[in-house]
């Protein structure tokens, strides 16, 4: 590898922050959320990292599950879309898969199939968030006729979405919970509520199963900063080198269209890494990046393989030092809000252009 744009991945950090889930909520199980690549630090091996820590593992479609099995994962691998076709209900059961539940057309589908082929099921309810699940009145003819059609293999988990738990002040997480109490109480059935947020900061939702996604990644979800969060670990560091130092005259604009116009005589660092590489494309002038212990400020419109930096007030800087763009020294959700994104998208974006290298907390240096 000669380009030294990178994600370095501790897996360490991974596995702290799985602990921290589990020490949060003691008598709930995690079954951890690795869709979307796990928010961009490797799949499979975030799988492997936690393979002797989570009982089971989450993912969003189907083709990432198959990816984990074929892998050699055989633990209870959850798709949390779950099927919405004949051929792929076929192959979820074909590969041992268990399936979310969440719309009646999936209901139909399992019905249709052939009886004591079912797979394992989780079903949604709808208690708010409308974007995915049946609605409350729903649920129990449900599983009325999964029963009949004898399709419930193993209990199934009744679960459900809270839509705002990342806002500790949001009365809509209250009024989710009561609707899910009220419609589950008296199902003996087990449940999951909780995503990072809430376990973060909404203990009355553990339940059987919580589902920890974006906080094994280190960074919290939640709107304001609570004390649960302070021991979790950022567990990607995307960094780049300083291939060019110029300096520019006052008044001198740098990178297309010219937006960032030196007020001072300035010196410019310029980033191997762009929006090719997953830096968000959007970055204002002035986010963060990280040189050397200092900040250096963007400056200038990001392109596809670059971004520059202001290195005026970071003198000691040259070609060849590695830029941290998030990561040790720069939190993820501070570059998330000079660009009015989220942690989520930035991690996930996170193009396959960057190697991830993996490496124990020790051997980085991050202990
Ligand atoms: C149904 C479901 N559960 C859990 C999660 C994990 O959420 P988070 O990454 O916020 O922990 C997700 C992710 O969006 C999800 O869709």
């Amino acid at each position: 590898m000669h380009r030294r744009t990178q994600a370095r991945i501790d897996l360490d950090a991974v596995r702290a922050n799985f602990r921290l889930a589990a020490r949060l909520a003691p008598r709930s199980q995690n079954i951890a959320v690795i869709k979307g690549n796990a928010y961009g630090h490797g799949m499979l091996a975030v799988a492997d990292a936690l393979d002797d820590l989570a009982p089971a593992y989450a993912v969003a479609i189907l083709e990432e599950a198959v990816e984990l099995r074929e892998h050699g994962v055989s633990k209870p691998l959850l798709v949390l879309e779950g099927v919405h076709s004949g051929p792929a209900l076929a192959e979820a059961i074909a590969q041992d898969l268990t399936l979310m539940l969440h719309s009646h057309d999936q209901l139909h589908l399992l019905l249709e199939a052939k009886r004591g082929t079912l797979p394992a099921l989780w079903l949604k309810v709808d208690t708010g968030m409308h974007r995915l699940g049946l609605v409350p009145d729903a649920l129990e003819p449900a599983l009325d006729a999964l029963r009949a059609a004898d399709g419930l293999r193993v209990p199934p988990v009744v679960c459900t979405h809270l839509a705002s738990a990342d806002a500790p002040e949001n009365r809509e997480t209250q009024a989710q919970l009561e609707v899910f109490d009220a419609v589950t109480r008296n199902l003996g059935l087990p449940l999951s509520i909780a995503n990072s947020a809430a376990i973060l900061a909404w203990p009355e939702s553990y339940a059987d199963w919580n589902r920890p996604g974006y906080m094994l990644f280190g960074d919290s979800p939640l709107t304001e900063a609570v004390a649960t969060a302070s021991e979790l670990r950022p567990a990607m560091h995307f960094e780049a080198e300083l291939v060019a130092v110029r300096e520019v005259a006052a008044g001198e604009t740098v990178g297309y269209g010219g937006r960032w116009r030196a007020e001072r005589p300035s010196t410019i660092g310029t980033v191997a890494a762009g929006y090719a590489d997953g830096y968000p494309r959007h970055a204002p002038d002035g986010t963060p990046t990280r040189v050397g212990g200092e900040i250096a400020p963007l400056a200038g419109i990001v392109s596809m393989d670059m971004i520059t930096v202001d290195l005026t007030d970071v003198p000691h800087a040259k070609p060849g030092d590695l830029v941290t763009l998030w990561g040790e020294g720069l939190p993820i959700a501070t570059v998330a809000e000079h660009v009015g994104s989220t942690g989520y998208e930035l991690l996930t974006r996170v193009s396959q252009r960057v190697p991830r290298e993996y490496a124990a907390t020790r051997e980085i240096g991050l202990d």
